[in-house]
């Protein structure tokens, strides 16, 4: 199967960023600790990270060429992009929402998902182990 993931704004500082919350590893640890799982290796993952609403939106839009489904930790416009939310809904592409915090069970707002409804799976508080759950999902959804 083809996979995009998709991170959204700020998890490109994963490492840096409030590592009491996220963990000490970077971006690209998580991706070589997902490409080296047995899970990973009989499917062609694609990642993307953005900070910019607009390029995940055309980012899911490019997917419907040829993309089997889609992990998406959208960061914080989980809690308010209709935008991201009308994209997915769009493409039609089962999409698994991934988050590395528990979201319930942090501040107010983040524990509203306007994305959560257009995906086939939510996967909170997990850490990188959420991606592949998320994987572990599509693969389950997704007839050979
Ligand atoms: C996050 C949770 C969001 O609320 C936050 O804005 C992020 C990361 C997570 O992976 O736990 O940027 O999506």
């Amino acid at each position: 199967m083809k996979i995009l993931i998709i991170n959204g704004p700020n998890l490109n500082l994963l490492g840096k960023r409030e590592s009491d919350i996220y963990g000490n590893e970077t971006l690209t640890d998580l991706e070589s600790w997902l490409a080296a799982t047995p899970e990973a290796s009989s499917h062609d993952i694609e990642w993307f990270q953005s900070n910019h609403e607009g390029e995940i939106i055309d980012i899911i839009h490019d997917a419907m060429k040829n993309t089997d489904g889609i992990i998406i930790n959208p960061g914080a416009f989980t809690h308010y992009s209709y935008a991201i939310r009308d994209a997915i809904a769009s493409v039609n592409i089962p999409t698994v929402e991934v988050h590395l915090s528990d979201i319930e069970n942090r501040e107010a707002f983040r524990k509203v998902s306007v994305i959560k409804d257009v995906c086939i799976d939510q996967i909170k508080g997990l850490g990188k182990t959420g991606y592949l759950k998320g994987l572990a999902v599509l693969t389950k959804h997704i007839p050979d």
